[in-house]
């Protein structure tokens, strides 16, 4: 059966971080891997996460599986953190579907899809994070693209975005990176959401968002403004959201689909026909990372030294941009990158060429993406001046 089966070639952000782990050199920075990292280069475990999992562990008294849809306080408590002050009107006429990770989400989301529209086609920006595609394809929908990018000026390259939306024939979905854009960094400010809703509501299109990083750009109102704004404009609003990084649970595989319907009816048809397409797929979703998010979310201390938590790696994030920016600065006066310390989030595009990754990569032992992708958090303050340096030189 197998013996035609090739090989594949390694995943390439995968291949890096095992050709990290090897690199002897006590040198090494991964800005590679999208986990978040502090200043010890370790994915820390959150406080909140720690003090919510002991308490579980203590109290637990089973292992049975969760309902279908998932855990019931899991679900609501989710709605309100990404749905804010919106969540109360909204609810009647939404479905929530845990699910594993943002990941299980975004597939979760495209089977629904394809049950109520088979093949549907779903806008990407370009670019986008590289799992896009295969997660929504696996799903059955068709992809498109649309302009995202303006790699000269390092924004959203707006107009040509509202362009393509205008000719896309209602009904299409268009997938839309809430915040903290993987990989650019770019995120519309609020009156460029505003400038693009206004078209996806006009031309009918249906927005399916994916908030991955929730707190980690500005704070989780803002990260959350253009799903909270699309509701206000928009009958339907599919979003996949992830705890990956914003609880750093990423092994638990904890997320969710949320949908917003046009009536209470709709929301119970979509939930129902998510459950099935779950079903389908891997029955039931696993409990412990979400067990411990509700803890969290529904204690008012544990969601106070959450949000104190997730504030302070933003903050770090942000800072790191900013320190990165005045040492190139420091290194190349003649070079401007203040567009770095503009964008949010965990990664930006350098703008290098593939040749300068190569040699930073094997001469000096800093690892990025092949298209110049970095993590910020990748960075420290012990070696943010030496990256800065090495990078300096090839910065156009
Ligand atoms: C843009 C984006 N969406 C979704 C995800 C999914 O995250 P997970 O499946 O680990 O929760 C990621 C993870 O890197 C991401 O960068």
């Amino acid at each position: 059966m197998f013996e035609k089966l090739e090989t594949l070639p390694p995943d390439p952000i995968l291949g890096l971080a095992t050709a990290f782990r090897e690199d002897p050199s006590p040198a090494k920075v991964d800005l590679s891997v999208g986990v978040y990292r502090n200043r010890s280069g370790l994915t820390p475990l959150m406080e909140a996460v720690l003090s919510a999992e002991r308490d579980l562990i203590a109290q637990q008294s089973t292992k049975s599986y969760l309902p279908p849809a998932g855990a019931p306080a899991f679900r609501e408590e989710i709605f309100r953190l990404v749905l804010g002050d919106a969540a109360a009107g909204l609810r009647a006429r939404s479905a929530v579907i845990q699910a594993p990770g943002g990941c299980g989400a975004l597939r979760l989301g495209a089977e629904l899809v394809h049950r109520a529209s088979p093949g549907a086609t779903v806008l990407l920006g370009d670019p986008t994070w590289p799992n896009h595609g295969p997660l929504l394809t696996g799903g059955g929908l068709t992809l498109a693209r649309h302009p995202y990018y303006d790699a000269s000026r390092h924004t959203v390259d707006l107009q040509p975005m509202l362009d393509a939306l205008e000719r896309t024939p209602a009904g299409t979905l268009v997938l839309l990176q809430a915040s903290c854009h993987n990989p650019t960094g770019a995120d519309p400010d609020e009156a460029q959401w505003r400038a693009i809703l206004e078209v996806v509501a006009r031309r009918s299109l249906v927005p399916f968002f994916d908030i991955a990083y929730q707190g980690l750009g500005d704070d989780l109102d803002r990260d959350a403004f253009a799903i909270r704004e699309a509701t206000r404009h928009v009958p339907e609003v599919i979003v996949a959201v992830s705890c990956s990084k914003s609880f750093g649970l990423y092994r638990e595989r904890t997320g969710a689909l949320l949908v917003v319907g046009d009536d209470a009816a709709h929301a119970r048809a979509i939930e129902s026909q998510a459950n099935k397409a779950a079903r389908a797929m891997y029955s039931m979703p696993p409990g412990h990372g979400a067990l411990i998010a509700e803890r969290i979310l529904g204690d008012a201390t544990l969601a106070a030294t959450w949000r104190k938590e997730l504030a302070g790696m933003a903050a770090r994030l942000r800072s790191l941009r900013e320190a990165f920016v005045a040492a190139v600065h420091a290194a190349r006066p003649d070079v401007d990158i203040g567009w770095l310390a503009r964008q949010r989030g965990m990664f930006s595009l350098l703008g290098l060429p593939a040749e300068a990754v190569r040699e930073l990569r094997e001469r000096h032992h800093v690892y990025m993406g092949l298209d110049s992708r970095v993590n910020i958090a990748g960075l420290s303050e012990d070696n943010v001046g030496r990256v800065a340096e090495l990078v300096a030189p090839h910065l156009q």
